[in-house]
């Protein structure tokens, strides 16, 4: 099979690569390299430099021929999407809908989107299932949802099938190490965490220590960036084989706070990593934990390498190698 992934040269991105070239498929990445990286790319991969704003580069592209894309290309910094919305509704609406037409005008049979838990905003029930509200609390789950909002348009109106995956909070690299890129100036946890292991980063300052959980300190469901992108793949094969689209959630399920990444990440690293605790962050609920129930029964999608170790270490095993600890 042919699968042309937009963003691939991203962190998510050059891990889904990685899975669909591993069972065989021929990979294509598009990217315009804005925070995607050219040494993550898998060799063998076909590359298009090039921008979802660009409808000529992407028409160029699709021309050569692709069974499935993968849309990877949106922006994804909440808390950015506050302040400047029209850097989001460029790239990630107007962007999404240029791709969405230029894949059904070149005959494109199934489009995966990479969606986010984002669209759900302030949970009203746990764990969180793909019927709870959609009441985006932030500019970016809104365009994730307002993409999902087309794409069902375009299932019904040009038979484009689609699998909208709502990822709960992606972390971990690949265990053999292959993807070696960080993220520059990263806000989520993870990545902070390991800066401050580092020391490319003074403290880790927790965002609240007051939060009804089980340390006062705020639990999300970390999944594998592997689990993730596994479940990329079987979401082609489903769509594809069974002419349907679907919408679930990809989630580990387990609640970790950030006590638990911290004390586990100064475990693993045998680092000090200085933290201090400061205010709340604006719109951060204190729990977010998805079911997946719906991926594991139609896709058989089970998470394997999302345990608090596992994304741990192998998180660590890349910062330590890239600051050649
Ligand atoms: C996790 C926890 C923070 C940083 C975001 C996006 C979401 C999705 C995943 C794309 C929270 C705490 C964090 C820090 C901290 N992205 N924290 N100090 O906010 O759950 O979700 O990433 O789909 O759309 O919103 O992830 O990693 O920012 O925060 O205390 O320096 O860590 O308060 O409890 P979040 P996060």
């Amino acid at each position: 099979m042919k699968v042309l992934l937009f963003g691939g040269a991203g962190y998510i991105g050059t891990h889904v690569a990685l899975a669909f070239q591993k069972r065989g498929d021929t990979v294509g990445i598009y990217d315009n390299f804005s925070s995607g990286l050219r040494d993550n790319i898998i060799p063998g991969s076909v590359v298009y430099e090039g921008d979802i704003l660009n409808k000529d580069q992407l028409k160029a592209a699709l021309a050569d021929g692709w069974d499935a894309v993968v849309h990877l290309a949106a922006f994804k910094a909440a808390g950015e999407s506050m302040t400047r919305p029209e850097k989001y509704s460029l790239n990630n609406i107007t962007g999404s809908l240029n791709l969405i037409t230029e894949c059904v005008s070149a005959g494109v049979k199934g489009f995966v989107l990479s969606s986010s838990a984002a669209i759900y905003g302030e949970p009203t029930y746990l764990p969180i299932d793909e019927e709870h509200p959609k009441n985006p609390e932030n500019y970016y789950g809104y365009t994730k949802l307002a993409i999902e909002r087309h794409l069902e348009w375009y299932d019904k109106l040009k038979d484009l099938r689609f699998a909208a995956l709502r990822y709960f909070n992606a972390a971990g690299y690949d265990s053999n190490g292959d993807m070696m890129g960080l993220e520059n100036s990263p806000a989520n946890l993870i990545p902070v965490v390991m800066e401050a292991a580092v020391g490319k980063r003074d403290t880790l300052q927790i965002f609240g220590d007051d939060y009804d959980t089980k340390d006062g300190t705020g639990v999300r469901d970390y999944v594998h960036v592997t689990d993730l992108a596994e479940g990329h793949v079987m979401a082609v094969d489903y769509i594809l084989a069974n002419d349907e689209s679907i919408t679930v959630n990809l989630g580990s399920e387990s609640g970790l706070s950030v006590l638990e990444i911290l004390q586990e990440s100064r475990k693993v690293s045998g680092r000090e990593i200085p933290a201090n605790f400061v205010g709340r962050r604006a719109g951060d609920p204190a729990k977010l934990v998805a079911t997946s129930k719906k991926a594991n029964d139609i896709l058989g999608w089970y998470p394997k390498y999302s345990s608090l170790e596992s994304i741990i270490k192998s998180t660590w095993d890349v910062y330590k190698k890239n600051f050649n600890l």
